[in-house]
């Protein structure tokens, strides 16, 4: 079993098996992370995030490490209840090293009892970003970095999930703070990001509230 979760980890990462037992990933390749200029971020609050998701008819959900820490899967969960109530198609998007083991997200998912037939493995939902109107990236920082295309990247060769290609993107976190791997995520700057800041739970509790 340990054999087979190193496998689908290294896979996960673009990393060989060496490499990752060694570390060092985030540091040493690429230009030093904080000489460049990634522009300014936007801001918005719960309640503006809520008007967004009124508005959409199809929403892809991408949770990571922070749901999990947040203990934000609940809360996850009926908001997912709450939207497909009103109309709107609802998806997971779950990257194969979301979070800090191998399953880690569709095991929190399964507790919340999210349905198993919208939590879609990577590769089976990368295509519909760009037909997709919302996309909550709930606590997820490296699994979503587009930086993972630039060569001379610390984390080029990682598959990522193109949640930059959907409509509008709003990511819950608590800072402007890097993920796992160090690396800062241009993800944030674009112009269909939104930063919704705090504690992940918190935040989509909130919008339930508005909702
Ligand atoms: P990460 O890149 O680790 O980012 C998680 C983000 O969650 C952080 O940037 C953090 O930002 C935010 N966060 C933490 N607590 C939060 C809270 N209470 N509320 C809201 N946000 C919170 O996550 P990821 O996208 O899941 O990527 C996983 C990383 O772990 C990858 O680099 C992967 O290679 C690595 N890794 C994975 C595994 C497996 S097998 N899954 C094993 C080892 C390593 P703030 O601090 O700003 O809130």
């Amino acid at each position: 079993s340990g054999a087979f979760l190193s496998y689908i980890m290294c896979k996960g990462m673009g990393r060989s098996f060496i490499s990752v037992i060694l570390g060092g990933f985030g540091e040493g390749a690429g230009p030093k992370q904080e000489a460049k200029d990634y522009g300014e971020h936007t801001e918005i609050k719960a309640p503006e995030a809520a008007e967004i998701l009124k508005g959409a008819k199809s929403v892809i959900i991408t949770p990571g490490y922070g749901m999990a820490t947040a203990g934000a899967q609940f809360a996850v969960a009926d908001l997912t209840k709450k939207l497909r109530e009103a109309g709107v198609e609802v998806r997971f998007g779950i990257h194969p090293v979301a979070g800090r083991l191998p399953g880690h997200m569709n095991v929190l998912l399964a507790e919340a009892k999210v349905p198993y037939d919208i939590v879609l493995e990577m590769d089976e939902i990368n295509d519909d970003f760009p037909d997709t109107d919302v996309v909550l990236v709930i606590g997820a920082n490296d699994t979503v970095n587009p930086d993972a295309y630039e060569p001379g990247s610390p984390i080029a060769g990682m598959p990522v999930l193109h949640v930059w290609e959907a409509g509008r993107v709003i990511i819950f976190k608590r800072s402007m703070a890097t993920g796992y791997a160090g690396v800062q995520n241009p993800l944030f700057f674009n112009e269909n990001s939104d930063m919704l800041f705090g504690d992940a739970k918190a935040s989509v509790e909130e919008i339930i509230k508005s909702l």
